[in-house]
């Protein structure tokens, strides 16, 4: 019987990110349906807002965080590579 490939490399190391740390609050599917409420609320990442930024806004939204909301920076918190991929994972994300 044929083995399961071994993953070598993390094609989804972008999701894996947002699952540790985007989705207690921005919810398990990016829909900002998580379980806490914040004002201003917590933005539904699989919205057309989101989804038409381009990567380069995206990515600096989550390195430097938004002034006066709940989302911090992430720029101390993931690396570079990390934050690339989340973002890449993120604008994958349809309704
Ligand atoms: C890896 C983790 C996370 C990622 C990738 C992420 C990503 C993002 C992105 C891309 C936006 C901007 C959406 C837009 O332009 O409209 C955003 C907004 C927001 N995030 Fe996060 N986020 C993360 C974690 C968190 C956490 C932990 C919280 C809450 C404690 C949070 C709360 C918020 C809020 C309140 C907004 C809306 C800010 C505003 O309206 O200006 N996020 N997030």
């Amino acid at each position: 019987m044929a083995e399961v490939p071994r993953v070598t490399h993390a094609p989804n190391s972008g999701q894996v990110a947002f699952q540790q740390d985007g989705a207690v609050y921005h919810g398990p599917t990016g829909k900002g349906d998580g379980h806490m409420t914040f004002n201003p609320p917590v933005a539904d990442l699989t919205s057309a807002k989101v989804r038409t930024q381009l990567a380069p806004q995206l990515i600096r939204t989550v390195h430097k965080g938004r002034a006066n909301s709940a989302m911090g920076k992430w720029e101390n918190v993931l690396s570079d590579q990390d934050i690339e991929d989340v973002v890449a994972y993120i604008r994958s994300l349809r309704d």
